[in-house]
């Protein structure tokens, strides 16, 4: 393998990174693992903290966008270009490079650039945000937003959390078959992931979706549909009542962000029995396992690690969203959790993500005697999943 012409080409990327004049990077010709992966660009992004690389994987039916610093994305383009992808095309505004891999055999092509200007990085910012226009009237209502359209200075954060709620939400509803997927979010609050959802996925990506939000505060009800109304979001509705007696038949996907303890099971159950592609949950406060874990008998070696108030809160919250994921591949979901919003805004930014699994043959016993051992080391009686769900 000619390692040398990689360390040419990747040493050309970092360049022309470190002096601001890379365009893009584009990744072809890929022969890896991954399920539908088709290629990969690649940018400069300047955002919050310092330069980022910002990679856009194109898969068949969805993009995925992850931001990396330099030493992590050189490593992964190393990685790329050896194993993963055979051709490469380079773009910077002082010159063009391509690569092209063929079994041990590497070769590379310079060429003039044909004239570019530098790339502004404020522009790069603005067009990295999956909310490009902020002139909205939901943006106005939701005070994010001035009236000239500006977003304030003390939304900033705001604004960036909800971009951020659609880098994640749009391709995991964009994988869904559905033709016009129906989305529940359950207490939906003031709204925030419904309005910014609605409107990226049927003015930006051109692949409309119906939203419900559903919440408990009538007011907040009121509010929200007269927002979507003043909009134009003719399939963004709001819906008065309970999580559990909310009739979620025909639902895509069922989100909860942040709804209270145990609505968070209720909306997992109600996407559980409306058979969803997609649940998606971000728990809120965990008292019921908590309680039962201080009223138990936890296993005797754990007690060190319960012993201080802030630790097992935090392993009741660790414990109460395992329970979850399992609980959720018991009903035929295959779940990952990860971060999902900086705890800079909030410490609750952990998110449960669970779509149908078409696969059968899974050993639902196996994962029923994972529930059994985890509940008996930590002292849990029965998770209230457990019980909406007839265990
Ligand atoms: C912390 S807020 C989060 C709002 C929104 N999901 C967000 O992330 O911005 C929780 C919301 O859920 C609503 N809620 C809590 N329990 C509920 C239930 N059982 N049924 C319906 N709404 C509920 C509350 O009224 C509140 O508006």
């Amino acid at each position: 393998m000619s390692t040398e012409r990689i360390e040419e080409f990747l040493s050309a990327v970092k360049n022309a990174f470190i002096n601001g004049s890379l365009l893009r990077l584009k990744l072809g010709g890929y022969h890896g693992d991954e399920p539908d992966l088709k290629s990969i660009d690649v940018k400069k992004i300047v955002v919050k903290g310092g330069d980022k690389f910002s990679f856009t994987f194109h898969y068949k039916t969805r993009d995925i966008i992850k931001n990396q610093i330099q030493p992590e994305a050189l490593g992964n383009l190393r990685i790329a270009l050896t194993e993963e992808f055979r051709s490469a095309q380079l773009a910077t505004t002082e010159f063009d490079m391509s690569f092209e891999r063929n079994g041990d055999k590497v070769r590379l092509k310079r060429m003039e650039a044909a004239g570019r200007e530098a790339p502004s990085t404020d522009h790069n910012r603005a067009k990295n945000r999956p909310l490009r226009e902020t002139d909205k009237p939901y943006l106005l209502a939701l005070g994010i937003t001035g009236k000239d359209g500006v977003v304030r200075n003390d939304a900033q954060d705001k604004f960036r959390q909800i971009n951020k709620m659609v880098e994640i939400f749009a391709p995991l509803i964009q994988a869904i078959e559905a033709d016009k997927p129906r989305i529940v979010d359950m207490g939906a609050g003031k709204g925030y992931l419904d309005f910014a959802l609605y409107d990226y996925l049927a003015n930006v990506a051109n692949r409309p979706a119906e939203v419900i939000g559903v919440e408990l505060r009538d007011g907040l009800v009121k509010d929200g549909n007269n927002t979507a109304a003043a909009s134009g979001f003719s399939d963004l509705t709001f819906v008065p009542g309970t999580i559990i007696d909310y009739d979620a038949t025909g639902a895509d996907a069922v989100i909860a962000l942040h709804a209270c303890d145990t609505a968070t099971d209720d909306a997992i159950f109600k996407g559980i029995t409306a058979g969803a592609s997609l649940i998606a949950v971000a728990p809120c406060c965990h008292k019921q396992i908590r309680r039962q874990m201080e009223a138990g008998k936890p296993a005797g070696e754990l007690h060190v690690l319960l012993r201080h108030g802030i630790f097992l809160e935090r392993q009741a919250e660790m414990v109460t969203d395992t329970l979850r994921a399992l609980l959720l591949e018991f009903s035929g979901y295959k779940t990952k959790v990860f971060e999902f919003v900086s705890d800079a805004h909030t410490p609750k930014n952990n998110l449960i993500v669970a779509e149908k699994d078409a696969r059968t043959g899974r050993d639902r016993d196996a994962v029923l005697k994972q529930i059994a051992e985890v509940k008996a080391m930590f002292g849990v009686d029965k998770h209230y999943l457990e019980g909406l769900l007839g265990l």
